[in-house]
């Protein structure tokens, strides 16, 4: 499972990258005005760090508007994925851009049925937003599960993005779902790297080391 971060942040974006554990990037509207950032400067400079699909979103909600950015998105880069909500205008749009070539990722996929016209319509990627879906009171693993057995009944080749990742079991979910990526905060994927067992074998070795460390 390709892991992406979800964050405009170009510090933690480096710290990880640099690490070698990071597939691509995703960017959300929020995301980019947190950092106070041009998204295309910050979109550039995140495809520098990371050698993978770099998720930018259109900000137009009628057809033509989508399709005219998603134009301009998609030449920035050979990375960059066009994000699009999962809207009528934007499942149009998606059909459109993706027949010109252009990589789509559906934003905003609450539901299995959302998912797959995202898929008929050309997406490359479809995001499920899985901690959302929990905030609804709803299960969030059951409508993931669903779309990843739609999507191998019928061969479908879209990619399942696993969004609105909230704690380091959800990783664990996505993987074990077959999910193909899962995209994370930081502060997630730092999670991921911490077990209390791990820090204590080490202080461990480390004590002992220092017992016969002269003898070495
Ligand atoms: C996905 O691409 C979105 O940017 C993201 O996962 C949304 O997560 P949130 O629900 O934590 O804002």
């Amino acid at each position: 499972m390709k892991i992406f971060l979800d964050t405009a942040n170009l510090d933690e974006i480096k710290k990880y990258a640099e690490m070698g554990i990071v597939d691509g990037v995703t960017t959300n509207p929020t995301l980019v005005a947190k950092e106070g950032a041009n998204l295309k400067e910050y979109t550039l400079k995140i495809c520098e760090m990371v050698d993978g699909d770099i998720s930018a979103e259109v900000i137009a909600t009628d057809y033509e508007g989508i399709v005219k950015e998603g134009r301009e998105i998609a030449k920035w880069h050979k990375n960059v994925v066009v994000k699009i909500p999962f809207i009528p205008e934007g499942v149009k749009a998606i059909k459109t851009l993706s027949s010109e070539g252009i990589k789509i990722n559906c934003t905003l996929i609450f539901s299995a049925n959302q998912a797959l016209l995202a898929a008929k319509a050309g997406a490359y990627i479809v995001s499920p937003f899985a901690g959302r879906i929990d905030d609804m009171g709803q299960d969030s693993m059951q409508t993931i599960a669903e779309i990843r057995q739609i999507f191998d009944n019928y061969g479908i080749e879209c990619q399942i993005l696993f969004a609105s990742t909230r704690h380091p079991r959800h990783v664990v979910d996505a993987a074990t779902m077959g999910c193909d990526i899962c995209t994370m905060p930081a502060g997630v994927l730092e999670k991921m790297f911490k077990h209390p067992l791990t820090d204590k074998g080490l202080t461990q070795f480390l004590s002992d080391w220092e017992a016969v460390k002269d003898k070495q």
